[in-house]
């Protein structure tokens, strides 16, 4: 079976990285979602939350299936005997810090290669930083959300 890992902070899980696992659903048989819990960056929602979201978001597709990592993640796709880490590609501003991130990683470990898929052109300028700041200022995302993140958005802005 062709798995491919899919990392990343998901703070919340957008429609541009649905996109990508759609796509990468395409050449793989099982997509594994792997949510960072360990991220430099301090998160908007708990890790167990993120991954609720893109739970529920493929909770009709049993070949995307959703897991938590911390520490590096090359270690983590080696340990978890996947070959091939998914990363999604919008714009050239993402290619300077994703070729950074590949190469280090390849300095890391030889074991793994790094496949980048482009999302669609209506998910250039969607991010999960901007979806929070227009979500907080009171603006709607439903757009660029999926919709089990849109209720947590909601609830989140409530209880803030
Ligand atoms: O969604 P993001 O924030 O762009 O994802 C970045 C992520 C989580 C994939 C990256 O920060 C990462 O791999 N973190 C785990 C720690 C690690 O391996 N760091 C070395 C990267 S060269």
């Amino acid at each position: 079976m062709r798995v491919a890992l899919y990392p990343g902070s998901f703070d919340p899980i957008t429609t541009g990285h649905v996109d990508i696992i759609h796509r990468a659903l395409e050449i793989f048989d099982q997509v594994e979602v792997g949510v960072a819990t360990n991220i430099r960056k301090t998160s908007t929602f708990s890790g167990d939350e993120r991954i609720s979201m893109i739970r529920e978001t493929f909770k009709d597709e049993p070949r995307v299936i959703v897991t938590s990592f911390s520490g590096l993640l090359v270690d983590y796709a080696v340990d978890r005997g996947i070959k091939t880490v998914i990363r999604g590609l919008r714009a050239v501003s993402d290619f300077e810090y994703e070729f950074q991130m590949a190469s280090m990683n390849r300095h890391l470990t030889d074991q793994v290669d790094f496949m980048f898929l482009m999302t669609s052109e209506e998910h250039f300028f969607v991010s999960s930083s901007l979806v929070r700041e227009v979500a907080v200022n009171g603006g709607d995302v439903s757009r660029f959300v999926p919709g089990p993140v849109q209720e947590h958005l909601r609830n989140r802005l409530k209880a803030d």
